[in-house]
């Protein structure tokens, strides 16, 4: 499994979307997708950017019964997506059908990562709105021990946690990190962050990049400098 450099397409529509993309001429980026994008323009632009040659991760966080969720992956794998998540909160029964779903007739199946605790969860709301009475970093490590029992691939969680993750779920899983900055660009509202170079010596196996790629001057040198400092 290679390292890589996942572009966060967080555009409002198609043609935004594919306006961007057309910019990159040589190397295809992987890229996400999100409810956002995928809630507007729909399985069609999945299909679309797919054709053009580009891996896709499908960030559309599942977390329901196990057995919709189960049907709702079968789709999903039929769009040839190469990654997609589910909330680690729809407990390992959920995470076993989501598997299940995804499994094509020949065996392969896109990656399928976790969401353990949104960062926008702090220890506070989940003590008081969750009633989750347990430090959130044991919470967070909990909920990726038990999407590796369910037979899951990995985690999302922020580059400064992956070494931690691969402590308690071992090396093979993997780590899918957003909360990437360059050192000398603008830091927006992430708060823990890291450079793709250090997300590298962590130990991310995949940085999600957003607006430092898609708001910067020339997109296409901001993507070859992160492929350059996490890959190369
Ligand atoms: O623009 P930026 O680099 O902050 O984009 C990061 C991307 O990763 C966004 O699509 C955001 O929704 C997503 N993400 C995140 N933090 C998480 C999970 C997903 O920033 N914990």
């Amino acid at each position: 499994m290679g390292k890589d450099v996942i572009i966060a397409c967080d555009f409002d529509g198609k043609e935004e979307v594919l306006k961007f993309l057309d910019k990159f001429t040589g190397r295809k980026p992987f890229v996400k997708i999100g409810m956002e994008l995928y809630y507007s323009a729909g399985p069609e632009i999945v299909k679309e950017i797919k054709a053009r040659g580009h891996k896709i991760f499908l960030d559309l966080k599942l977390h329901d019964i196990p057995n919709t969720v189960k049907k709702s992956m079968a789709v999903l794998s039929k769009l040839d997506v190469d990654m997609c998540n589910l909330h680690a909160a729809g407990t390992v029964a959920m995470m076993e059908a989501a598997i299940e779903g995804l499994t094509r007739p020949d065996g392969t199946r896109p990656l399928l990562i976790a969401v353990t605790q949104l960062t926008s969860t702090s220890e506070e709301r989940m003590k008081e709105d969750l009633l989750i009475e347990k430090p959130i970093d044991e919470v967070i490590m909990h909920y990726a021990s038990r999407a590796k029992v369910a037979g899951l691939d990995g985690v999302v969680c922020s580059p400064l946690e992956a070494s931690k993750v691969k402590d308690v779920c071992g090396k093979e899983f993997l780590t899918v990190t957003p909360g990437v900055r360059f050192a000398d660009g603008d830091v927006g509202d992430q708060v823990r962050i890291a450079t793709p170079a250090r997300a590298k010596e962590i130990g991310s196996d995949y940085i999600v990049v957003g607006r430092p790629i898609t708001q910067a001057e020339d997109p296409v040198a901001a993507y070859e400098r992160c492929v350059n400092e996490f890959v190369d």
